[in-house]
């Protein structure tokens, strides 16, 4: 996996000055309808590339919402939103749209399996980019479940894998494209403990090859692993 190329800004003879991967400034989430509703004041947060965050807080302060904004799943109501020095807000869905499916890679609660799938077919629906030889596609769908230890079951139909195994397919399905930033919101919730160990381990394991890993959880475990923590309450910045 590629490192994405940090972002130097500045110049002279000065030591460059290397800007975060994401950076918000004031970046807020409100709502309007049914009733008008604060759901994330503003806050500021910068990631570093290849750095693991957690976001931590109770149920209902915000952690999704804020992971959502980072992964322009949703636009903020106030801020700026900068991704590479490159700001993010002000953007048409097309080109957030097409953002998500280039950089970023998305693991949640539930894995999202199509049950008549097998595991590679259901790995091979994270690839985006459509020009991508098929005997190109088959070996990335097999070199990603290999990074989840399942490559001997990719013929195997999601059907029939084990809860665990379905978690790790969806992480293959979203590290397939090789993402710059792998999104995961709460991915151990449904996990026994040792099989939400191991989805953990591999998912801190991806900040090795630089990839950015920002992870959404209840789990103390996964915040004693994570560079930097994230903490919500309230719809606050702790
Ligand atoms: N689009 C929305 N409209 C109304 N309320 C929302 C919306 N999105 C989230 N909320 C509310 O905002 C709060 C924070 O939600 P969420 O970010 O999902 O919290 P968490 O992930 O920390 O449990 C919750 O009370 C939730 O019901
Ligand atoms: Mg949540």
């Amino acid at each position: 996996m590629s490192e994405p190329a940090p972002v130097r800004v500045g110049g002279g003879h000065a030591e460059p000055v290397i800007s975060p991967l994401i950076e918000l400034r004031q970046v807020g989430f409100a709502v309007t309808a049914p009733v008008p509703t604060r759901i994330l004041h503003p806050l500021d947060l910068d990631i570093a590339a290849g750095s693991s965050v957690a976001i931590v807080g109770p149920s209902g302060a915000g952690k999704s919402t804020l992971a959502s904004l980072i992964g322009a799943l949703q636009q903020p109501s106030e801020g700026t939103y900068r991704y590479a020095g490159q700001p993010v807000t002000g953007r048409s869905l097309g080109q957030l749209a097409r953002f998500r499916s280039e950089r970023l890679g998305f693991v949640f609660q539930n894995s999202h399996l199509i049950d008549e799938r097998t595991a590679s077919a259901n790995v091979d629906l994270g690839i985006t980019d459509p020009r991508m030889p098929s005997a190109v596609r088959v070996q990335r769908c097999i070199d990603a479940l290999d990074v989840v230890g399942l490559a001997p079951l990719a013929g195997r139909k999601a059907a029939h894998l084990s809860g665990g195994e379905r978690h790790r397919v969806a992480v293959a399905r979203a590290l397939v494209k090789r993402p710059e930033v792998v999104i995961a919101d709460e991915p151990t919730a449904a996990l026994d403990q040792t099989t939400g160990q191991a989805i953990l381990d591999l998912l801190s394991s991806l900040t090795d090859d630089g990839t950015t890993l920002i992870v959404v959880t209840h789990d103390s475990r996964a915040a004693a692993m994570a560079d930097q923590v994230v903490s919500i309450v309230d719809g606050r910045l702790r």
